[in-house]
């Protein structure tokens, strides 16, 4: 049996690079080698592209793993380069495991459409938007979905006009969450619990993007997602909790990946019609942004029944302590099958435009 040549494209240049080499390390464990035939190709902080042998070992690397000197001298093929390795063209497919911007946002899904390459995942405009908070909220209420309300504005408009910006900000409630609109693993967002603190949040989120979401917090709710896999059926996972530690305001980056900070509670504990409805939902979501493969659906639940939809992820997390790849498990797929299902679906899908 010939096997399917895969290109694992880890890294990035967004602030995700070390939660995307994680994630890369566990798909390089967990890949099932009797059927793929892996080169692991990397983009570097700076924005190199680097060719790895197979396999890399990152055990000397820290807790947060990432493509430094070190990496690249024990384990590259060749030097880093500026362009795109012929390695990813020629794949068969390719499993693009990039969070967040120039990686998750349809810009490396348009360089592989354009080279005729298949992928996991969603395509060109549903990663984009599904990067882009303020949009997938649009859509998500065009779709009869429940968001929390919101104001977006641009660093132009907050440049040459800021009282009318806070003017339009003064309708919503507080507490508020001010978002970098196409950020990810909390990076740049914070909880404002009164005007005086507005501008500094503000100015937060500018570090970040020049695109910002201010919208009003969902308080007292539980925090439950659930994944989607778009496979030869669309599955829904079962739902999972994230119960936050009280020392955390929010599910913030460090309660996310450096201490302690969360409990996953896998599955979560909700009534049948509960979770029938999260499954109706989050497929509502996944298709009203056009999605395929694969994605995992965020929701706030409030204690009257309420469920809004906070963000959906077209390329989730997949470390150990991942919830999709966990949600998955917890629902009779294991890791090495979801990868295999996913690497599957992404090849048998016709090509088109995306
Ligand atoms: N409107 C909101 N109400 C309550 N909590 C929120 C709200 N928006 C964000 N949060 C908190 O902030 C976290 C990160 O926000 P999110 O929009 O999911 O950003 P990211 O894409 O970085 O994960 C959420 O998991 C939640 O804990
Ligand atoms: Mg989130």
């Amino acid at each position: 049996m010939t096997k399917t040549n895969v290109a694992i494209l880890f890294g990035g240049i967004s602030n995700e690079h070390e939660i995307s080499c994680l994630s890369a390390k566990s798909i390089l464990q967990e890949i099932d080698r009797t059927k793929f035939e892996i080169t692991p190709i990397g983009i570097t902080k700076s924005g190199e592209w680097v060719v790895f042998k197979d396999p890399i070992d990152f055990s000397t690397q820290a807790k947060l793993p990432q493509i430094d000197r070190e990496l690249i001298e024990k384990f590259a093929k060749d030097k880093p380069s500026q362009n795109p390795p012929l390695e990813l063209i020629q794949a068969d497919v390719v499993f693009p495991i990039l969070h967040g911007a120039w990686g998750e946002d349809g810009t490396v899904q348009g360089l592989l459409e354009l080279h005729k390459v298949a992928y996991v995942g969603s395509g060109v405009l549903a990663s984009s938007i599904g990067m882009h908070k303020p949009l997938t909220k649009l859509l998500f209420r065009q779709a009869g979905l429940l968001v929390s309300n919101w104001k977006t504005f641009t660093q132009k408009d907050w440049e040459q006009d800021r009282s009318q910006v806070l003017n339009e900000i003064a309708d919503l409630n507080y507490p508020l969450f001010v978002k970098p609109a196409r950020g990810g693993s909390s990076v740049g967002i914070s909880k404002v619990e009164r005007e005086a603190d507005l501008i500094g949040a503000i100015e937060e989120a500018l570090k970040h993007d020049a695109i910002v979401l201010v919208e009003e917090g969902i308080t007292q709710a539980r925090e439950i997602e659930c994944g989607v896999l778009d496979g030869a059926r669309r599955i829904v996972s079962v739902p999972a909790e994230i119960k936050v530690n009280p020392q955390h305001e929010f599910y913030d980056y460090q309660a996310k990946y450096l201490e302690e900070g969360a409990e996953l509670v896998v599955p979560a504990d909700l009534t049948s019609s509960q979770v029938k409805e999260i499954s109706e939902l989050a497929l509502l979501a996944f298709k009203s942004l056009g999605c395929e493969g694969l994605a995992r659906v965020d929701f706030f639940l409030r204690a009257n029944g309420e469920l809004f939809l906070n963000e959906i992820n077209t390329m989730p997390g997949f470390t150990p302590i991942s919830m999709y790849p966990r949600t998955f498990a917890a629902s009779g797929i294991g890791f090495k099958e979801l990868i295999t299902q996913l690497l599957v679906e992404a090849l048998s899908r016709k090509r088109g435009l995306r």
